[in-house]
């Protein structure tokens, strides 16, 4: 772990691999006890190049062991994103005993002299746990005349139908295909054209069921949208909810209408939630990539380049009549808390002056106080920079302003303030604000708002304060905690 410490910006708690590049999460499963991550890797440089699947995994979201690459590219291309499942009944046929894990991703390949590229589906399987993978020798399973974007494939067994389905990025629409064997695909419908965000390629779908506070059970669709140049935002993350029948999904009149964003950040990209969670645990878990297609190359770090988000669960919650997906961070990091500072019913003054002392290059703040006020907190201040995190009474959003955060000039659109309103339930406003040496995510009013963000600060400027529109008023509680070191690298 030497190699960890010296490399500049390394996160203390969000995983990245030891070395070089990586991108999108990929073929998240839990299976016997562990939460397994795949990921887009480039093992031989810290900029995107020919890609693999790299391969960690955990036993409690909360710290990540890395283990060897599991897809290296092969004849038919180099491995992209995908999925991968646990093939309990062995509809495969793959396994002699018992259940294993199929991956299921995309190969892309590049037509030597040709604009042009080839991408198409692949399977490979692994009977020890993840440890090595078989590529399917009838690679590839799945292929399409009419899209050169052809990617991403998330596959999940839909039980009313008993089949499996899979959703795939066709260019600027989803497809669904159903299969009985994995192997053998069947199209089922198509969905995309005149709804939702087309500011860029659409990539890296996923759709579950989550179950709505009140309203039964609802599907959630995530789409990711690549990177245009002619849109400051860069490439991110929208959802749709409706329902699914195993064959076409039927948007909600709201998705119909409107975008919704997954993250109000730049820094959540490509990501797509777990499957084999065991009923009796029943969450929905999330994971991204915290980068963006804009400046994802350029970003001032050596030896990596590339952390995923803290893994989140996904909820549906009314919110003012309004079906929401909100985001929090697993519980399982509350087990890893070290108390730094902890204030009830402070002046926003006197927590400042409190706040004085602390120095922390990462911490977890916890802030609840009456939102009839504006209150922000500085985090990693010192040698002039200081990132802003705060709620704005006024227009009723909270943000994040990394415009004087520390290195920022690698690219032009990467300093700014990223904000997103909140329909505020209560007269209290609880911000969650997770701080590393590379990142900031807000989690707002219970994870209904959430901005995720990379900086890049000194070492250094490790300062934290707080400050509102008047600094008599009382905040109800400010926690600031620490990390115990058994948190990923
Ligand atoms: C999304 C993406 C995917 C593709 C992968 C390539 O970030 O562009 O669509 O499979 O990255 O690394």
């Amino acid at each position: 772990m030497t190699n960890t410490e010296q490399q500049n910006y390394r996160n203390a708690y969000h995983f990245s691999p030891q070395k070089n590049w990586m991108n999108d999460p990929n073929g998240m499963v839990y299976f016997n006890g562990e939460y397994h991550l795949f990921y887009q890797h480039h093992p031989f440089g810290t900029t995107w190049g020919p890609m693999h699947w790299g391969h960690a995994v955990s036993k409690d979201l909360v710290s990540w062991e890395e283990l060897p690459i599991a897809l290296a590219p092969d004849e038919h291309g180099t491995i992209f994103s995908g999925s991968a499942v646990v093939d309990w009944n062995n509809s495969s046929g793959f396994f002699d005993e018992g259940p294993g894990l199929v991956a299921i991703f995309t190969h892309h390949h590049d037509v030597p002299g040709a604009q042009q590229m080839i991408q198409y589906q692949s399977l490979a399987y692994s009977k020890d746990e993840g440890r090595t993978w078989t590529k399917y020798e009838g690679n590839p399973v799945l292929s399409h005349d009419s899209y050169v974007d052809f990617r991403d494939p998330k596959v999940f067994w839909h039980e009313p139908s008993s089949q499996w389905v899979m959703i795939v990025a066709c260019g600027q629409t989803v497809c669904l295909y159903r299969s009985s064997n994995l192997k053998e695909w069947v199209f089922a419908s198509e969905f995309g054209e005149g709804i939702g965000c087309h500011d860029g390629v659409w990539e890296c779908p996923d759709l579950f069921p989550l179950a709505a506070e009140g309203s039964g059970v609802r599907w959630v669709m995530l789409v990711s949208i690549g990177d245009d140049p002619a849109y400051v935002e860069g490439s991110r993350t929208q959802y749709f909810i409706g329902d699914f029948d195993g064959t076409t999904f039927m948007p909600d009149e709201r998705s119909k209408g409107e975008v919704r964003w997954l993250d109000y950040g730049r820094d959540n990209y490509a990501g797509v939630s777990w499957s084999d969670i065991p009923a009796a645990d029943g969450r929905r878990l999330f994971i991204g990539w915290m980068s963006n297609w804009k400046y994802a190359n350029l970003t001032p770090t050596d030896g990596w380049r590339g952390a995923m988000t803290l893994v989140r669960e996904l909820k549906l919650e009314t919110l003012e009549d309004e079906v929401t997906v909100t985001q929090q961070p697993v519980r399982e990091w509350e087990a890893h808390r070290i108390g730094v500072l902890s204030l009830h019913g402070v002046a926003v003054e006197e927590a400042a002056a409190r706040l004085a002392a602390v120095r922390l290059e990462s911490c977890e703040i916890l802030v609840r106080f009456d939102a009839a006020f504006s209150l922000g907190l500085k985090v990693r201040t010192g040698l002039g920079q200081e990132t802003l995190v705060g709620w704005d009474a006024g227009s009723a959003e909270v943000y994040v302003d990394r415009s004087r955060s520390g290195q920022a000039d690698f690219h032009k659109d990467f300093p700014g303030k990223h904000s997103a309103s909140l329909k505020t339930s209560g007269s209290m406003l609880e911000m969650r604000i997770f701080v590393d040496r590379s990142s900031v995510e807000l989690f707002a009013d219970r994870g209904q708002a959430v901005i995720t963000d990379l900086i890049y600060p000194d070492p250094a400027s490790t300062g934290l304060t707080v400050f509102a529109d008047d600094g008599r008023k009382v905040i109800e509680s400010l926690h600031v905690y620490e990390f115990s070191s058994s948190g990923s690298q």
